[in-house]
């Protein structure tokens, strides 16, 4: 099974838990990188503003094609609750999604509810069954046990 393993990370926690995940499953990371934040700042008024209104960064890379893959794992941070605008503007670049599987996972402080249904509901709308869902807040981002689960979980999406 190929795995591609897409996230966004401003401060290390979703990249580091992508990291895991490539180790365990040897997919490949295609890290998605925000043009629009230049300080902590800004990424806490303008970005929290654009993630609670579901709204697209201009990121990098600007297409995002799985047609090659079996299987997707989507991180996202959480910000004001929502995925980042970073994540969004992945979902809306990916190219070949359609009938795909997706695990998705997002790292918070502390608490995140909404976070990952609704990036699901985004990614529902471009034909991908979403497969897992997993939220790991800051004790959850250092805690093999949990980050082993959602492995299992990925190991048992698509086909061998
Ligand atoms: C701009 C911003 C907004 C955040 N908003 C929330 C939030 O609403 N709820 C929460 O539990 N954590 C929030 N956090 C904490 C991050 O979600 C958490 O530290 C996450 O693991 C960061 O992932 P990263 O290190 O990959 O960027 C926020 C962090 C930032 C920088």
């Amino acid at each position: 099974m190929k795995t591609s393993i897409i996230y966004h990370s401003y401060s290390g926690n979703t990249r580091g838990v992508a990291e895991q995940i490539q180790k365990a499953c040897d997919g490949d990371l295609i890290e998605v990188r925000s043009k629009e934040y230049s300080s902590r700042l800004t990424a806490y008024t303008i970005g929290c503003y654009r993630a609670m209104k579901g709204m697209c960064d201009r990121i990098e890379p600007e297409i995002i094609d799985v047609s090659s893959y079996d299987c997707m794992v989507i991180g996202t941070p959480v910000w004001a609750g929502r995925a980042t605008p970073a994540i969004n503007a992945a979902v809306a670049a990916l190219a070949g999604c359609e009938g795909k599987r997706a695990i998705i996972y997002a790292t918070c402080g502390k608490n995140a509810p909404e976070t990952t249904p609704i990036l699901k509901k985004a990614l529902e709308a471009r034909g991908v069954t979403v497969a897992g869902e997993f939220v790991f807040d800051r004790a959850g981002v250092r805690d093999p046990g949990r980050i082993n689960a959602m492995i299992a979980s990925i190991k048992a999406t698509g086909p061998e």
